[in-house]
């Protein structure tokens, strides 16, 4: 195992890592200047979240919600509908809390600090790490998934969380505390990758024991389920059910009614796709039913015109099938 570089080699390596950083990073849209809101709202969205994903949510976000007092005077379901999509629904509501918080508490005035972002709701060790430090210049680590894998290459061993965290503030650039953050999470991203990484490339290859060898960790499978919807067309109106105040996922949103296998009879389906949740791959198949089938009391069900889909919180399932419904 690699013991921790000399102050002489820290410094060397700082330097090789940010001079990576400064020419070859991505030019993603929240790294155009460190507004605490930007950056705050990035951060949560990029939580469990790919990039690719998140550019396209993150536009629209800022543009519903430009500013946190904006977004502190939304309505809870207007929130979730610009967040559809991009799952983990109890992210935007925790944020819409915070916004709350700092707008009518705090005046507008915005944490500096890790340690007073974590009292905010949705905000987590990384996350306050990640954002007093983009934000505010605070000489605090970051670890999330993609640092892991780079400290667990530079040092041999897979030694967990809690020592990654120490490592990290060890290799810190303080005067650039942000920057280094993020070239550490780009390297991960883009370089230092779980499978074939690419060390020819790699600023940190002079300092690394493993060379890119994986510190093997299995890889949960992933698991295939069916789901089964009924499409119920009226004059262009499209009949929704909503989720459970109560329900553990994707609370309060609009979806289409889940159909018993049995009422569709063997019938072909109108539409099937696939949909990935986490570690579970979805067999989506949707039947065209009769409004008369649904007549349960047990759920609220409600009648949506097209043009009132898009400022729905739907959920992203449902979302990407009414996007495919022929017109
Ligand atoms: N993942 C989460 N936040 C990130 C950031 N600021 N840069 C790169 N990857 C990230």
């Amino acid at each position: 195992m690699n013991p921790t570089p000399t102050p002489a080699a820290l410094r060397k390596l700082r330097r090789a890592l940010l001079a990576w950083y400064d020419e070859h990073r991505r030019e993603l849209p929240w790294r155009r200047d460190a507004d605490p809101y930007r950056v705050w709202v990035s951060e949560i969205m990029l939580q469990q979240t790919r990039v690719a994903a998140v550019v396209d949510h993150y536009a629209r976000f800022l543009q519903k919600f430009p500013t946190v007092q904006t977004l502190a005077a939304a309505r809870e379901s207007s929130v979730l509908a610009v967040w559809s999509g991009l799952g983990y629904y109890h992210r935007a509501r925790r944020m819409h809390q915070a916004a709350k918080l700092i707008a009518r508490q705090r005046r507008g005035i915005f944490p500096r600090t890790a340690e007073e972002w974590r009292e905010l709701p949705g905000i987590g060790r990384y996350t306050a790490a990640a954002i007093a430090s983009i934000a505010f210049g605070e000489a605090t680590a970051v670890v999330d998934g993609n640092v892991e894998r780079v400290i667990e290459r530079m040092f041999g061993a897979v030694e967990g969380r809690e020592a990654a965290w120490h490592r990290a503030e060890s290799l810190l650039d303080r005067e650039r505390a942000g920057d280094f953050n993020q070239a550490m999470m780009e390297l991960g991203a883009t370089v230092c990758t779980p499978r074939a990484p690419q060390c020819p490339m790699c600023p940190l290859h002079n300092w690394c024991v493993s060379r890119g060898a994986n510190p093997a960790r299995p890889q949960a499978a992933r698991k295939r389920r069916q789901l089964i919807y009924g499409l119920a067309r009226r004059n262009g109106s499209v009949l929704l059910v909503q989720r459970p105040a109560k329900a553990s996922l994707m609370a309060g949103m609009w979806e289409l009614p889940a159909l018993p296998e049995a009422q569709h009879n063997g019938a072909e389906p109108m539409a099937k796709l696939r949909h990935a949740i986490t570690d579970t791959d979805y067999d989506v198949s949707v039947f065209t039913v009769a409004p008369a089938k649904f007549h349960s009391s047990a759920v609220t069900a409600r009648w949506f015109a097209e043009r009132q889909w898009e400022r729905l919180p739907l959920t992203g399932l449902a979302r990407k099938i009414l996007r495919r419904l022929p017109a």
